[in-house]
């Protein structure tokens, strides 16, 4: 018999067939790398299609047309994300939707269950393990958050009462950053700034000073794992997520991104243990004293209030890392949003800067409260750009069943649709509009979650960072528009403002923005 290509014979034969001309084949064409491939394909696409989870019974949105194979749905999930939120918001606007992601099955809940999830127990519907299940903490080293909560617990009863004194910090640690990490502007001269860039490396100091406090949060090798971690932990879940779990061990050895993940975790250590020693050691000779200086730092709220087995330097690692991964990249994207608006519409910068004016004599020392057009300016930044897009999200630690019937199964992921509903003409008039004043009449619009903005999560389980984010970025902004003219760049105007990830949004970075210093009677 001649022999013919394997796929030719194939196509001819049934699948008995099939199976003796393979063996006849011999290894010859078995071990082939076509074959293989094809093999690998097919497994591939089977694991695509089928990569399910626990969901709410509904529809599934997104599939173009019946013939559409769910593997296709999940692929364009990665960059079409949003669209597939909005067509199904738009298509069952009172009903709860699945969307396909690569790795597992989302329920988008309707609105309406907002307020009956608000109070939603960390027994039944819970937000820290819905994130580290999205960012595979087993894999990001973030596990252990699922079961030590003290990184909320700071923020939310050490951070946020003594927010005020904490922004004195904060601002020392911006005219430090802008003297250090700004360009050198000679003169009057414009120069091409990357924004985004630039603002990581302002929020990332910022974040340091607020865990670190001085003198360790200016030590440059911790800033840069500031800067970094999150990006790893991103790109580690990004790439894992398009493989099949039991991939997961051999091509998570292969990602860069983790072994930075793991040198941040021995950087972090050789940083922190100095001071843990100092903290154990004062709190053995009854001294309170320790090795940062600051009155107050979250690693200092820690240490104090952590039971014994949290009193370790894994466990202060860890959370550490953790708040880095929450403050950073949320901030920094924000901020870059809102700089990028105002370049673009530059017609709203000097009623930004007349309110920054009248707030303070001191520009080293503005106080956040008193910025309410930057703060309605920082809701509309967040109610066109938030950075995690379809949150908030919770998982299901028990089946969950809602007051009209509606199940939600043990291990589903549940998320709301944030950017459809802060995108929907009904609410918000001409919403791709960037108004900067729409909201100047709602009493703090940023750090109040409403079921239509729902950029910093929902309920008891939202954000606890926001109202430190909110004043930070606040601040930020209103220094550089005071210090700096901003201008769009030449092409950035007409460039893609950013791009969604799965549920990411990230700042286009090849954005760039003019800016100059203002001369020092303009301040
Ligand atoms: C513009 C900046 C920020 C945005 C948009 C943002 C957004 C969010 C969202 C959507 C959640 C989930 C809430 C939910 O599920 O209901 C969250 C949780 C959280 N955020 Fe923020 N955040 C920001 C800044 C910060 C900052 C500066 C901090 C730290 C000071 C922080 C600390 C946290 C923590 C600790 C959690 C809880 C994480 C968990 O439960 O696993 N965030 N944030």
């Amino acid at each position: 018999m001649p022999i013919l290509g394997p796929l030719e014979a194939l196509k001819s034969r049934t699948t008995l067939e099939n199976i003796t001309i393979l063996r006849s084949l011999g290894p010859r064409y078995l071990l082939s790398a076509p074959f293989f491939g094809l093999i690998i394909l097919i497994s591939y696409l089977a694991w695509l299609s089928s990569a399910s989870a626990p969901v709410v019974k509904g529809p599934v949105a997104g599939y173009r047309s019946f013939l559409e194979p769910t593997c296709l749905l999940r692929l364009r999930f990665v960059f079409n994300a949003v669209k597939i939120m909005n067509d199904g918001y738009y298509k069952f606007k009172d009903t709860s939707y699945v969307v396909r992601r690569m790795d597992t099955d989302v329920t988008v809940l309707a609105l309406k269950y907002l307020d009956e999830l608000r109070k939603s127990g960390l027994n039944q519907l819970n937000a820290t393990h819905a994130n580290i299940h999205n960012v595979l903490g087993g894999y990001t080293n973030l596990n252990e958050m699922k079961f030590n909560d003290q990184f909320i617990k700071v923020i939310s009863h050490h951070l946020n009462p003594n927010i005020n004194e904490f922004m004195k910090y904060m601002q020392d640690e911006l005219s430090f950053s802008i003297k250090v990490d700004t360009p050198n502007f000679e003169g009057h001269e414009w120069k091409s700034v990357d924004i985004h860039t630039l603002l990581r490396r302002i929020i990332s100091r910022l974040a340091s000073r607020m865990m670190l406090g001085l003198p360790s949060c200016r030590d440059e090798t911790m800033v840069s794992i500031t800067e970094s971690h999150t990006i790893c932990i991103f790109a580690v879940t990004l790439i894992l997520r398009r493989f099949p779990p039991i991939l997961h061990p051999f091509v998570s050895l292969l990602i860069p991104h983790r072994w930075r993940i793991w040198r941040n975790i021995r950087e972090t250590k050789k940083i922190l243990q100095p001071i843990l020693e100092d903290h154990l050691a004062a709190d053995s000779s009854g001294n309170t004293g320790h090795r940062s200086t600051e009155p107050k730092s979250l690693l200092k709220w820690m240490m104090e209030n952590a039971k014994p087995h949290q009193k370790t330097l894994h466990a202060l690692v860890s959370t550490q890392l953790a708040v880095t991964v929450a403050a950073v990249y949320t901030s920094s994207q924000v901020t870059s949003h809102l700089l990028v608006f105002l370049s673009q519409n530059p017609q709203y910068i000097t009623e930004l800067r007349e309110e920054v004016a009248n707030s303070t004599d001191d520009i080293e020392n503005i106080d956040p409260s008193k910025l309410h057009k930057m703060e309605a300016c920082l809701s509309e930044t967040l109610r066109l750009n938030p950075p995690l897009t379809n949150a908030p999200q919770r998982r299901a630690m028990q089946d969950v069943t809602l007051k009209d019937g509606v199940v939600i199964p043990k291990g589903a992921l549940v998320a709301f649709p944030c950017t459809p509903s802060s995108m929907d003409p009904s609410i918000y008039p001409d919403p791709q509009q960037f108004m900067p004043f729409r909201n100047e009449n709602i009493a703090s619009p940023v750090t109040t979650p409403t079921r239509n903005q729902l950029a910093f999560g929902w309920g008891s389980q939202a954000c606890p960072g926001r109202f430190v984010a909110a004043k930070e970025i606040k601040v930020v902004a209103a220094r550089l528009l005071m210090e700096y003219d901003i201008e769009v760049a030449p092409g950035t105007d007409k460039m893609r403002r950013y791009y969604d990830i799965e549920d990411l949004r990230v700042l286009n970075p090849s954005i760039r923005l003019l800016m100059r210093r203002r001369a020092p009677a303009c301040l």
